[in-house]
């Protein structure tokens, strides 16, 4: 069975002081039963929200597909672990448009995390110019096939997937239930077609783009919706857990 997540990717918002008020609002809120909680901090906050959190899982937003060295600027896996920190996203948009990440580079960060044990939260989607195309089912299968679907089966039931489609990021713009259904179902489908239908049921696949109190519940209404992955409705510890009330 595939779990229920409501995660929120904090992105490059809030100080230090803005996140542990609201970790800890979080921490005074009543959480649904049944569904997993996740936020990612930037990677300055994560110790500290980290050991504040009850409950609620902390994530990071990135790490270096290298293991240590001369990469300024970069976290590694194994200070990620030292942290306390067990899951990660890997191959959010903004990380593949305004950072370059290549299909390359994700599959060594997925290969990695493997490695070093750490779970991932694998995120996927199409700009507007290729769903405008009608491409969108061949772009982010090629994104799966790329980076992703050469994992072992045993890991492959573990996954998180994302499907974020880019033009609904941030813009208000919310994916209709049915566009969302439609490309879970096929990513379900996908991954049934490389490592049958038992792993396939156990994939949690997340929708992310505008996810808000207002729509969340229609767009996990959707069989194939396991939950969702918030940016800016997380920033809020009412909405957020709105949100997470809404299966
Ligand atoms: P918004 O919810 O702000 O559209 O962001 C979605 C997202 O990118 C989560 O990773």
């Amino acid at each position: 069975m595939a779990r229920k997540i409501v995660a929120g990717n904090w992105k490059m918002n809030l100080t230090l002081q803005d996140g542990v008020k609201l970790i800890d609002a979080l921490n005074h809120m009543k959480a649904p039963e049944g569904v997993e909680l996740i936020v990612f901090p930037s990677h300055m906050l994560v110790p500290e929200i980290n050991r504040l959190s009850n409950g609620i899982e902390v994530g990071v937003q990135n790490f270096s597909e290298h293991t240590e060295g001369a990469y300024t600027g970069e976290t590694s896996l194994d200070q990620v672990k030292s942290c306390g920190v067990e899951v990660a996203l890997i191959g959010h948009s903004e990380r593949r448009q305004i950072f370059g990440e290549s299909h390359e580079v994700l599959k060594m960060k997925v290969n990695h995390a493997l490695a070093e044990d750490v779970n991932f939260v694998f995120c996927c989607g199409e700009p507007l110019e290729i769903r405008e195309a009608g491409s969108e089912y061949a772009f982010v299968k090629a994104q799966l096939e790329e980076s992703l679907f050469h994992i072992p089966d045993v890991n492959m039931s573990n996954t998180v997937i994302a499907y974020e489609p880019v033009w609904a990021i941030g813009t208000g713009r919310t994916a209709t239930a049915q566009q969302a259904e439609e490309m879970h179902a096929n990513i379900r489908k996908w991954v049934a077609e490389v490592y049958g239908e038992d792993v396939a049921k156990d994939v949690t696949i997340l929708y992310g783009g505008s996810c808000k109190p207002g729509n969340a519940n229609e767009l996990f209404a959707g069989a194939n919706v396991d939950g969702g992955l918030i940016g800016g409705a997380s920033l809020s510890a009412e909405s957020f857990m709105e949100i997470a009330r809404s299966f």
